[in-house]
């Protein structure tokens, strides 16, 4: 709509409660370090690549800052939902606006992309969602099966193996997940 500001109030994040921000950047951490481990084992991707994909997942979830309280416990509504979908969205915006390299920036845009085109913000299916987004979705599934969430408990080693058996193909793209030895 002609005049309306497209960026989120920022001033959100100096209100964002500190333990909420200690919480986005431990998870934020945690997949980066999870997705390094997956590129290590991986084998295709250049140093570079290897840096984009650890600062893209330090990254990831930037967006979400514009939404205090943002967590999926706490979301009551469709509305309120639908809201923090565009996190992904947002969070490229300021990226780039900062001057962060696009290939780090895809990754907060793209990370919420499934392989079978049912994920956000557009849809995509297959490989039209790059390779470092793909190995964020993971390791951020990752991450929360591990630990575990208020609507969801942790899962053992032999859980998330089963997962993601059951969402090759689905949220994850096959060949990815084999190639990770993730089943
Ligand atoms: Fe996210």
């Amino acid at each position: 709509m002609a005049g309306e500001h497209l960026l989120p109030d920022w001033s959100a994040y100096s209100m964002t409660p500190i333990t909420e921000l200690t919480e986005l950047i431990g998870h934020s951490l945690i997949v980066s370090h999870i997705a390094i481990y997956l590129a290590v084992h991986l084998d295709c991707l250049t140093a570079v690549e290897k840096v984009h994909l650890f600062l893209g997942c330090l990254l990831h979830d930037i967006g979400k800052v514009a939404f205090p309280q943002a967590d999926l416990a706490s979301i009551q509504s469709e509305q309120e939902l639908s809201e923090l979908k565009r996190h992904p969205l947002l969070g490229y915006i300021f990226l780039r606006e900062n001057k962060i390299l696009p290939d780090i920036a895809e990754i907060a845009l793209y990370h919420h992309e499934r392989y079978d085109g049912s994920g956000y913000p557009f849809g995509l299916k297959g490989n039209e969602i790059p390779l470092l987004a793909q190995i964020c979705s993971i390791a951020d599934a990752i991450e929360v099966m591990l630990n575990g969430r208020p609507y969801q408990s942790p899962k053992t080693i032999k859980e998330i193996a089963e997962d993601f058996r059951q969402n090759s193909g689905g949220q994850f793209h096959p060949i990815l997940i084999r190639l990770l030895r993730l089943i």
